[in-house]
């Protein structure tokens, strides 16, 4: 009688766990089907719906995050509110003297201002510009692209970067958006930017590897930073040659510069952005390297990708969410660095000051350094120094003003690299200074001959 009765209570129990056991299995299937299909087809999208509002009613919350990206914010050194540039940094005006960033210099802001904020500048209301500029601040590029060149995405790039901007302004509609990112078919990353596609190509030939397409060949970790790269880097986008980014000698600045250095206009000239006023010497002008400050820090050697930090999963129900609301990490960073970092928001938020007040004492100095040899080239032109005697010192101003820009255009006051950026800006002091000696001794021989004159 006692074997019968543990003998069904053992069934009982077996039959109550296992019976929990299913009840279990299938709440995590359903919560598992939940987050793949929480998002209902309203709209069958397609490539030409670029529209960033159509997609958000298929997908609501990513859209509500994209929405935000209007907000104002302020961090120490980012965050999308701030004055000018020239103001904050009067220095910059010496420095770009001449050329159109010392007329108008603006902090950035977030994604939807991207085409307004084009439009707005005086960089183009009082100088022309082509409709290259156009490839990092409009929405559904590609489409543009693919009806201009018929069907052909690299003749309609070629074709619209040929053409003034205002004129390539009259095809865009959107700031960046969802079709910039995204297949509006499957939903999966996606890069579309000519000149992306062109520099990738090259850069992944140095390592060996052929006809390298990031769209079929790239792991979704590498999307996840090339969908930014195809627009955070420096680039050249003047009139005398169609977009594209420096690339060939690989992403180090002094590799950049290299190129720039053996790359010659259609003209037979050296390649350079711009005359400075002052000095006469042929100098560039860095934007925006975010992609390559970042390949050379550790981040980027720990596969961390740029949406890791600027677009962090949210948890909604069982849903998995990006966070399309991108924008300074600082402002997020419990779910932007925690999710590696075992630190306190606050002890966090420390670390980072620490490597951005440090780069911003080295990036004074190499400014100061900088304009102290444009003063004194100014200074030694008036006595009528020859092109043979300033040679030398204009290439010196070229490395350091290269050097000194490239890390103050980069968007993170170093933290993207905070060793690299180091390294960068104890070159442009070195430069600087060189150069300043060389017209020192420029200054002394003119002063000598002054005083002979006057004694005579
Ligand atoms: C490990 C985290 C991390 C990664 C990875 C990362 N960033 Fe950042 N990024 C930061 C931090 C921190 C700042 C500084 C923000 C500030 O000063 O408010 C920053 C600043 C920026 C800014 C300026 C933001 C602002 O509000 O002014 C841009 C643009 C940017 N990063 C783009 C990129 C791109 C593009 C990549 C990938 C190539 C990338 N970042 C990779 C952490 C990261
Ligand atoms: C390779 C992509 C790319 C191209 C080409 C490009 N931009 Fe931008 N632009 C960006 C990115 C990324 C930012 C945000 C980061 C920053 O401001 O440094 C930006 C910021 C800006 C801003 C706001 C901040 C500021 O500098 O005042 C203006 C205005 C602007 N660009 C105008 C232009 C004009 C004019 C051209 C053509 C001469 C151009 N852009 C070409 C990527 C690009
Ligand atoms: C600058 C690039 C970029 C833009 C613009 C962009 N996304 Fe994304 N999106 C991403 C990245 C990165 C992910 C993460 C993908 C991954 O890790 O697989 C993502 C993921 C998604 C996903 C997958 C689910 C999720 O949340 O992870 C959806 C859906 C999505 N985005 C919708 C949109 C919509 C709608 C828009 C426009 C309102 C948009 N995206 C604009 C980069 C972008
Ligand atoms: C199609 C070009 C393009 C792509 C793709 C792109 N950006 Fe931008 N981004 C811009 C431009 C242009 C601005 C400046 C807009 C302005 O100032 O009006 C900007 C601004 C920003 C800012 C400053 C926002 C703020 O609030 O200070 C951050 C951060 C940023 N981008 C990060 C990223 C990241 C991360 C990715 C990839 C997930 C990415 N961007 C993809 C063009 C692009
Ligand atoms: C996906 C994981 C991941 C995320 C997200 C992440 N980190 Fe890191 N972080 C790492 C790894 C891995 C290292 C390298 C550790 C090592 O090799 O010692 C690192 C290193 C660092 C370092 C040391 C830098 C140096 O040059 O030695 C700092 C500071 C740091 N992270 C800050 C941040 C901040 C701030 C954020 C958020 C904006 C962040 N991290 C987001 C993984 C991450």
């Amino acid at each position: 009688m006692q074997r019968i009765l543990s003998y069904i209570a053992i069934v009982v129990a077996t039959a109550l766990v296992t019976g929990a056991l299913v009840a279990f299995l299938l709440n995590i299937r359903e919560r598992k089907e939940e987050g793949r299909s929480r998002h209902i087809d309203i709209v069958q999208l397609n490539e030409s719906i670029t529209d960033p509002a159509v997609w958000g009613e298929n997908y609501p919350r990513e859209y509500d995050g994209y929405k935000k990206t209007v907000l104002k914010t302020s961090t120490r050194y980012g965050g999308s509110e701030g004055i000018s540039k020239l103001e904050t940094d009067p220095r910059l005006k010496t420095i770009f003297a001449g050329y159109a960033f010392s007329v108008d210099y603006n902090p950035r802001r977030g994604h939807a201002y991207s085409l307004e904020d084009q439009k707005e500048t005086l960089r183009t209301r009082n100088f022309k510009q082509t409709g290259s500029c156009l490839q990092c601040h409009a929405g559904g590029l590609k489409g543009i692209y693919e009806k201009a060149g018929n069907g052909d995405l690299m003749a309609g790039f070629e074709k619209v970067c040929a053409m003034p901007l205002k004129d390539a302004w009259q095809f865009a509609q959107h700031p960046v958006a969802c079709i910039d990112c995204h297949d509006p078919r499957t939903m999966g990353l996606r890069v579309t930017r000519p000149a992306f596609f062109n520099a990738i190509k090259v850069l992944k030939e140095k390592e060996g590897i052929k006809d390298y397409d990031p769209n079929t060949m790239a792991s979704t970790q590498e999307m996840r930073t090339y969908v930014c790269a195809q627009c955070h880097v420096e680039y050249y986008c003047g009139p005398k040659a169609t977009l594209f980014y420096p690339w060939n000698n690989g992403l180090k600045v002094e590799e950049i510069e290299g190129y720039y250095d053996s790359y010659n206009f259609k003209d037979g000239h050296r390649f350079y952005d711009f005359k400075h006023e002052v000095t006469g010497a042929e100098v560039l002008k860095a934007q925006h390297p975010e992609f390559e400050m970042w390949s050379q820090g550790v981040h980027s050697k720990a596969g961390v990708a740029c949406a890791d930090c600027h677009m962090p999963y949210m948890r909604e129900g069982a849903a998995k969410v990006t966070d399309h609301y991108v924008r300074s990490p600082l402002l997020n960073i419990g779910r932007a660095c925690l999710q590696c970092h075992h630190f306190t928001e606050k002890e966090m938020l420390e670390r980072v000051a620490v490597i951005q007040d440090n780069n911003k004492k080295l990036l004074d100095r190499a400014e100061d350094a900088l304009v102290v040899l444009i003063n004194k080239v100014a200074e030694v032109k008036r006595f009528g120094a020859s092109e043979a005697e300033l040679t030398p010192v204009w290439g010196l101003q070229r490395k350091a003003q290269w050097r000194a820009d490239f890390v103050n255009a980069e968007n993170s006051m170093g933290f993207h690299a905070p060793q690299e950026a180091a390294r960068i800006l104890a070159e442009a002091i070195d430069y600087a200074r060189q150069g300043e000696v060389l017209v020192q001794i420029l200054l002394d021989k003119y002063s000598v001959n002054q005083e002979l004159q006057v004694g005579k």
